[in-house]
């Protein structure tokens, strides 16, 4: 079976996993310190602070920004359910919007809720890779006086007018969940250029003056980390190079992911949509290849929340799937995939 996701580990990892058993630091040593300082300069900000996991980091970022019992969040209404129950870990009060043809946060909607629900902070995603129109989001950020947590989870590199995922917000969050594009098996961290926040969130990650959890990561997570991290941007290039090639097989049978302009889509998943996505997804299965409904839940119906009319939501949510576009992907592979999608949707047309 041709999976879905699937990290790739090589020698440099084993190495450095053996080193750090004989040399007994196994916890609060030299690669967590270099990891954060590298993902910190990766990312173009000042601070980063590796955490347990990106729901961990969400969480977090939303106590930092003193997001507190009642406080309003927005966030879309398509992600991972880790981006709305971070929301009620904090103790907050999600609001849920739509999302627009790039599978983002929907501006035009957001500045309906933010005037009705004036919230503290907005969450959006940059889901399945592609940034949220952060300049837009910014800008209403200003007007408005509202926080932004940028959720990176799946947008490792991810770039938009030259700046990256985790740099346009008040605060980024990421996860390092075994699939991600840089994976370390668990693990997340949180971003920021503001030394203010970037105190708040010490306050949180450590014990301190008020409880907190233990969140750290160990340093076998933050080397292999770090080793994955040096080989993000050939592997997100990678990405997008079959990505590319998906893209001008599918776009005549189907809806096929868009770039936003002036920005850099890093391809956590592949995600198309087609009216018969559940019998394509069969066919493709029935042919050794893994495809998948990221994800088969609306944020707002999921946990039940307040939210505005969410119609690209709910159609989207009716016609995606993903398919196979790791950067270990063979050339045969990608071959494969393109074939046997191809046959798949052609069987299923009247002639
Ligand atoms: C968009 C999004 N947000 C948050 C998370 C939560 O990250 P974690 O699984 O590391 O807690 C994930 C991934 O799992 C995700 O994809």
């Amino acid at each position: 079976m041709i999976k879905i996701v699937e990290p790739i580990f090589s020698e440099e990892e084993k190495e450095a996993v053996i080193e750090i058993i004989e040399s007994h630091q196994i916890t609060r040593g030299r690669w967590t310190k270099t990891f954060q300082e590298e993902f910190a300069r990766f990312v173009g900000v000042g601070h980063c602070y590796t955490v347990c996991s990106g729901t961990t980091a969400l969480f977090i970022a939303l106590r930092a920004l003193g997001v507190d019992k009642g406080d309003r969040v927005v966030v879309p209404a398509m992600s991972f359910m880790a981006t709305i129950d971070s929301v009620y870990l904090a103790c907050g009060e999600p609001v849920v919007v739509d999302v627009d043809e790039f599978f983002t946060m929907d501006l035009n909607q957001l500045e309906d809720a933010v005037k009705r629900f004036r919230p503290k902070v907005v969450m959006p995603v940059h889901l399945y890779g592609g940034m949220a129109d952060m300049e837009g989001l910014m800008f209403l950020a200003e007007k408005y006086g509202f926080y932004v947590v940028e959720d990176a989870a799946q947008a490792h590199g991810a770039e938009l007018k030259g700046k990256r995922a985790g740099a346009w917000g008040h605060i980024g969050a990421f996860s390092f969940y075994a699939s991600k594009n840089v994976p370390m098996g668990e693990g997340g961290a949180l971003t920021t250029d503001d030394p203010d926040i970037a105190k708040k969130i010490e306050s949180w990650i450590d014990f301190g003056d008020h409880p907190a959890f233990n969140v750290r990561i160990t340093e076998f997570q933050a080397a292999i980390g770090t080793i994955q991290l040096r080989k993000l941007k050939e592997r997100n290039e990678r990405r997008r190079e079959i990505a590319s090639r998906y893209t001008s097989a599918f776009s005549e049978d189907f809806t096929t992911p868009l770039e936003r302009e002036d920005s850099l889509h890093v391809y956590h998943l592949y995600t198309l949509m087609h009216p018969e996505r559940d019998r394509l997804i069969e066919e493709l299965k029935g042919s050794g290849i893994d495809a998948r409904v990221y994800y088969n839940y609306l944020l707002h119906e999921l946990r039940n929340s307040e939210h505005l009319p969410t119609p690209n939501a709910e159609r989207f949510r009716k016609e995606v799937f993903s398919i196979p576009v790791h950067p270990y992907l063979k050339e045969e592979e990608v071959e494969l995939i393109i074939g046997a999608l191809l046959r798949a949707v052609s069987s299923g047309k009247i002639i």
